[in-house]
């Protein structure tokens, strides 16, 4: 309830449940959208019926509301939001589901609502300073969920500085391609997509069609995009996010402007959640590091002009210098690993 902003007109409606713990369908609407909560209302309904509930199709209103709130940190605001991207990300992840289309559409119109949520979050911040807040944020290891709700923040940080007067359709189209990249992985069974140790040839083979797999999904989900929300760029990104610059990345070997800016940009982002975010297996690099490593990068797997851009928004921050060392060519940023595979890396 500490979550609920107050003396303002409610931007959802507020539920309880007459099972107390919410195992049953029966639930009462307490206080209605609308109407201004004020401290009284919070006391008198906290007493009443202790823990109350928001319908599942007003969640983003709640969301929404809480973001425009200025009583909850930003702290708090971000780990709301993100814990509750990572519960729609859960629902397409998640093995045991019973794969249908239906599900698939319900999922990815919910990521739209975390998007659009995210974008007035990160507004704000550079680079460097949503890599500090993301750090802030300890969440669970499923490494392909957190990743994905981390490059989808980055991802719309980094067009907003690209592009300052982006409209909210690009914003949240770049949201959601870093937040659905991998959405291929759905396909793929969880012991290899969570397998910390170096794969084998015949895993990494499997690993590498989760572009296909994306991109085959997408074009069977049906649902409405939002208004400006090009679903062909947002395919293109599932599917060329692990191509190369140089056109030696997967699955079609595309290089340069071949592969769509939304895709080069998702790139980046995905390569520096990999090595600055702390996970259960890896070892993390400072920003200075993580800029030199990708400086190594720059033209072969990254786009080097994006990539100089990005540096800028990192707070001007400069690549170190001496640290200088190279990733394994066979790393996969969106695979969780065990310790960089880096060579000669001296912590500066
Ligand atoms: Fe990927
Ligand atoms: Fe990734």
């Amino acid at each position: 309830m500490q979550n609920v902003p107050l003396n303002e007109p409610m931007s959802f409606d507020l539920y309880t449940n007459f099972s107390g713990d919410g195992s049953s369908n029966k639930f009462m609407k307490v206080f209605p959208i609308g109407e201004v909560f004020e401290v009284d209302d919070l006391n008198e309904i906290q007493e009443k019926y202790g823990r109350l509930y928001v319908l599942e199709e007003q969640r983003h209103l709640f969301l929404s509301g809480l973001i425009s709130g200025n009583d909850i940190s930003e702290e708090k605001k971000s780990e709301i939001i993100k814990s509750s991207a990572i519960e729609y990300l859960d629902q397409l992840f998640e093995p045991n589901k019973k794969f249908s289309t239906e599900l698939l559409t319900q999922s990815v119109k919910k990521c739209q609502d975390a998007v659009a949520v995210m974008v007035d979050l990160v507004q704000d911040y550079s680079i460097d300073a949503l890599q500090a807040h993301i750090a802030r944020l300890s969440f669970h290891d499923f490494y392909t969920y957190d990743h994905s709700v981390n490059v989808a923040m980055y991802c719309i940080a980094f067009q907003r500085f690209l592009k300052p007067d982006s409209s909210q359709e690009e914003l949240s189209l770049a949201g959601l391609g870093g937040m659905l990249h991998d959405i291929g992985k759905i396909q793929i069974s969880t012991s290899i997509i969570n397998k910390p140790e170096k794969l084998s040839p015949q895993e990494f083979a499997e690993i590498q069609r989760h572009p296909w797999f994306g991109k085959e999904l997408l074009c069977e989900v049906d649902f409405e995009a939002p208004k400006g929300v090009d679903l062909d760029v947002l395919k293109r990104v599932v599917f060329e996010h692990h191509e190369s610059f140089d056109g030696s990345g997967y699955p079609e070997g595309l290089k340069g402007e071949e592969i769509h800016r939304m895709a080069r940009l998702t790139a980046i982002c995905d390569f520096f959640d990999a090595i600055t975010t702390k996970r259960a297996y890896n070892t993390v690099v400072s920003i200075p590091d993580a800029l030199a490593i990708m400086s190594k990068a720059a033209g072969v797997k990254i786009d080097p002009n994006l990539f100089k851009s990005f540096c800028m928004h990192c707070g001007g921050k400069e690549p170190s210098s001496d640290s200088v060392s190279v990733l394994a060519s066979d790393f996969d940023p969106c695979q969780p690993t065990k310790g960089l595979p880096l060579k000669g890396y001296r912590q500066s």
